[in-house]
Parts: structure tokens; C-alpha cells; sequence
């Protein structure tokens, strides 16, 4: 069934006094990767469709305040960080990390006129590597403590790329497990075939995933949907119609919008900034090192020319987003059956805003300390079900080497403590089998 154009807006729009503005202003949203303050520790941040500046004063203390100085209104991303707060460039006003004015050098000695400016200031805290920031009302809830972001022994990267897209495409990506088998499978194979054509080079790891991947089955395939406490999650039955199942768990869905490693923040209405927050945790006791900040880079979105990219995993999808418009008109679409996930994420999206709109508090708030550390949302409880991540089998050739961790400025260490993780497991898989053949022989 499709949407109305008011449910459309609805669900879409995110400023502030909307109704999923306000719904989305119960959490915390990441605005920046720790390592960008690194390049310049003075940021103007686009969330939520408002203009802010993020900055790390001189003391280390991060501070999320509005673009623009009380005095008259010079741009505050040009600002100076000082000892404590942020100065404007323009006559040296500084406000700290609640926005409020807390020196202004060329007024009269003794004026208390600061005491009474105060522009808008935002909570902000770091995890993982990345900046979060809460701009709803006080008392913020806790930043929730997902276990990728903290993790022991875990070897991080981000990607990010900013799409000229509205979010909720993005996110109900993430509701639609059976786009692999067309996506990521023919029209990848479609793209190398074109890229050959022109005489572009393809790389081998593309080559590999888009003809070998197990995506590449195209028949219809039996889905299930249920919500759990933490947002949304599904199956596909991965047997053929008629053969005993085999459940495997797909993408779940953390309200509001993160799924996985991917997080499709919310810029404004028409742009998203896609998160790709990659994780590789080795199943051997190798050690992994611990870089000071977790590095970030772009994930290319075009060529030279302007055009796109799509001979990688993330582009394909990036495509399928972006191309649908700005915001995409849901009173035109058909939906099917495999956009069973997809209509039960709407509805719990409606049912979310109707409760905030009511005065109520959202789903997956977190309160409670002690209930928020290395918080699991996978893998499948169910006896029937395997997550996806079970299904790895060591190989050469790690998937991730066909999707955006290639363009990473630490990809080769990630394929080093890959190969070495991988080596440590076959010999103790070698040794263990040697002394099952030594007990064998003594006996
Ligand atoms: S405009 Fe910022 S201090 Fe004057
Ligand atoms: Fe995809």
C-alpha cells in the first residue's frame, strides 16, 4: 500500500517541531569523526537540518554550539578554540560548550552584559571513535554503549560518504534483504561488463565477489519480520521453496536508523551522511593495536568527471538511494512481498512518533548505567535461525575486499591482521587434529 504525500512528510522530514524531528530528538546522533577535529579542530556540523559548530577547545573539552555569534552574527566555524570555549573571529567573543558568553574582551571592564547572552549549545561525547550529539531536551538519556564501539581488541575504520539523499532511503535499505541478489550480484556483474567494454580496469576482488558471491541466487525466497526491544529484525530462509529450511538472520535495524556498522544520519531532509563503521575483531588470541584515534576517510562517490562509481558494494547501494530523488514520492510505489521489512519499519516509525507526539518517551532510551555496556543486538537467539556472520568461512579473499574497506588508509593492516588471524586458526586447527591422531595412536 502506498503512502499518502502528508505520511510521506511525515515520516520524512526531520527539522525541529516535526513530528519525527522530535521523535529523533530522544537520541544521540554521530556528527563528525573523532579524527576530522584532528585536521582542524574547528567544524561546522549540519544535523537534524540545524547549523552548528562543533569544536575541541585548547583544554580537550569538545563543545557543539549554533553557527552563528549573538553580537552580530559572524560565522562561528572560523572561531578560535581558546583554553576553555570558542572565541568569534570577528571582536573575540567566547562561548563554551552550553553556548553561553563567557568573555567579551572589548567591553567595558566590569560589563555584565555576557551573563545575559546565550546561544544554542548541544551535549556532546565521544565512543568509538566518532562524535555523538543529543539535541533534545534535558535530561539527555545515556549514549547507548553498542558493543562495536567498544569492543576489546577490535581493529576500527570509518568510512563516511554525504548523500544528496533524504535518510529514510538510506535506512529502509536495511528492510530489504533480497536487493543482494540483483544489486550486488547482476547489476555488479552488468557494471564490470560495461567497464570492460570502455577498457577500465577491474579488479580482481570485484570480480570475484560480483561472480562468485552468495547473493548471486535469484528465486523467491521466504522472509520473516519481528521487532525486538532494541528495533528490528529479520530472516531469510536461504533453502529453495519445498527444501528444509535454513533461516539465516539478516541486517537488523537499532532504532532509529543504525544497522550494523551502517548509520545514515540524518544531515536535513534531502542529505544523509552514510556511516560505515567497520569492525574486525580476531576469532584467534592475536593482539590488535590500538591507534590513538580511529581513522576516517571518504568513501569515493564519483570518478574524475563527476560520475559515479558503482564497481564497489556500498556505491551500488549509494545508487539505488540516491537515485530514487531528493525525497523519494511513496505515493507511487507498488510494494511487494519483499518489502515486507520495509512496511513494518514505517509502521513502527508512525507508531514511535504518535507516542513522543502524545508525551511519551520512544523506544531504546537508555536510562540505566548499568544496563548500558557492550550492548549485543545480534546474533539470532532463535533455534531456527544462523546469523550471517556464523556463515564466514576463511578464505583468501575476505569479503570486505570488494566494498568501501579497500579505499581505507589502513587497509593493508586490516588484510595483514586478517591473513595472520586466519593462519593462527589453521595451525591450531592442525595441531588440535595432530593430538586427536597422537591419542588415537596410543591407544
Ligand atoms: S560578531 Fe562575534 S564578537 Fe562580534
Ligand atoms: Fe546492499
Amino acid at each position: 500500500m502506498a503512502l499518502t504525500a502528508e505520511e510521506n512528510e511525515r515520516l520524512t522530514r526531520v527539522g525541529p517541531g516535526t513530528p519525527m524531528g522530535r521523535l529523533l530528538r530522544w537520541y544521540w546522533h554521530p556528527i563528525a569523526a573523532s579524527a576530522q577535529l584532528l585536521e582542524n579542530p574547528v567544524r561546522k556540523v549540519r544535523i537534524l537540518g540545524e547549523d552548528l559548530v562543533l569544536y575541541r577547545d585548547r583544554g580537550g573539552r569538545l563543545g557543539l554550539i549554533g553557527d552563528r555569534c549573538a553580537h552580530r552574527a559572524t560565522g562561528l566555524q572560523y572561531g578560535i578554540p581558546d583554553e576553555e570555549g570558542l572565541r568569534c573571529p570577528y571582536h573575540g567573543w567566547r562561548y563554551d560548550g552550553r553556548g553561553q558568553c563567557t568573555d567579551q574582551p572589548l567591553e567595558p571592564p566590569g560589563s555584565m552584559f555576557k551573563e545575559r547572552i546565550r546561544i544554542t549549545g548541544y551535549p556532546v561525547e565521544e565512543l568509538g571513535g566518532l562524535i555523538w550529539a543529543y539535541l533534545g531536551e534535558a535530561p539527555a538519556p545515556l549514549l547507548p554503549r553498542w558493543d562495536q564501539f567498544e569492543r576489546p581488541n577490535t581493529f576500527r575504520h570509518i568510512a563516511g560518504t554525504m548523500l544528496p539523499c533524504n535518510w529514510l532511503q538510506c535506512l529502509e535499505n536495511g528492510g530489504d534483504p533480497r536487493h543482494g541478489a540483483y544489486l550486488h550480484g547482476h547489476f555488479y556483474r552488468y557494471v564490470i561488463e560495461r567497464m570492460q567494454a570502455e577498457g577500465k580496469e577491474v579488479t580482481e576482488e570485484a570480480i570475484r565477489f560480483a561472480f562468485e558471491n552468495d547473493y548471486g541466487f535469484q528465486e523467491f525466497r521466504e522472509l520473516r519480520v519481528e521487532r525486538f526491544p532494541y528495533g528490528q529484525r529479520k530472516w531469510v530462509n536461504h533453502a529453495p521453496p519445498g527444501e528444509e529450511p535454513r533461516w539465516l538472520e539478516h541486517t537488523i535495524v537499532v532504532f532509529p536508523y543504525m544497522r550494523g556498522g551502517q548509520i545514515g544520519v540524518p544531515v536535513d531532509d534531502t542529505h544523509t551522511w552514510h556511516i560505515i563503521y567497520m569492525t574486525y575483531t580476531p576469532k584467534s588470541s592475536i593482539d590488535v593495536p590500538d591507534p590513538e584515534v580511529v581513522p576516517y576517510f571518504e568513501a569515493p562517490f564519483a570518478d574524475e568527471r563527476g560520475e559515479p562509481l558503482f564497481d564497489y558494494i556500498t556505491a551500488q547501494d549509494h545508487m539505488a538511494w540516491w537515485s530514487q530523488g531528493d525525497i523519494t514520492d511513496r505515493t507511487k510505489e507498488h510494494l511487494a512481498y519483499t518489502d515486507m521489512a520495509v512496511v513494518g519499519y514505517r509502521q513502527l516509525l508512525k507508531e514511535q512518533m504518535d507516542i513522543v507526539v502524545e508525551g511519551g518517551e520512544p523506544m531504546n532510551i537508555f536510562h540505566d548505567p548499568a544496563s548500558n555496556v557492550r550492548l549485543d543486538h545480534g546474533p539470532a537467539r532463535y533455534p531456527w535461525a544462523r546469523s550471517l556472520a556464523d556463515r564466514e568461512t576463511p578464505s583468501s579473499q575476505p569479503r570486505f575486499a570488494a566494498d568501501t574497506a579497500q579505499f581505507s588508509p589502513v587497509y593493508r593492516q586490516l588484510l595483514d591482521l586478517y591473513h595472520t588471524d586466519q593462519e593462527v586458526l589453521a595451525r591450531r586447527r592442525e595441531t588440535s587434529s595432530d593430538d586427536g591422531e597422537e591419542k588415537i595412536r596410543r591407544r
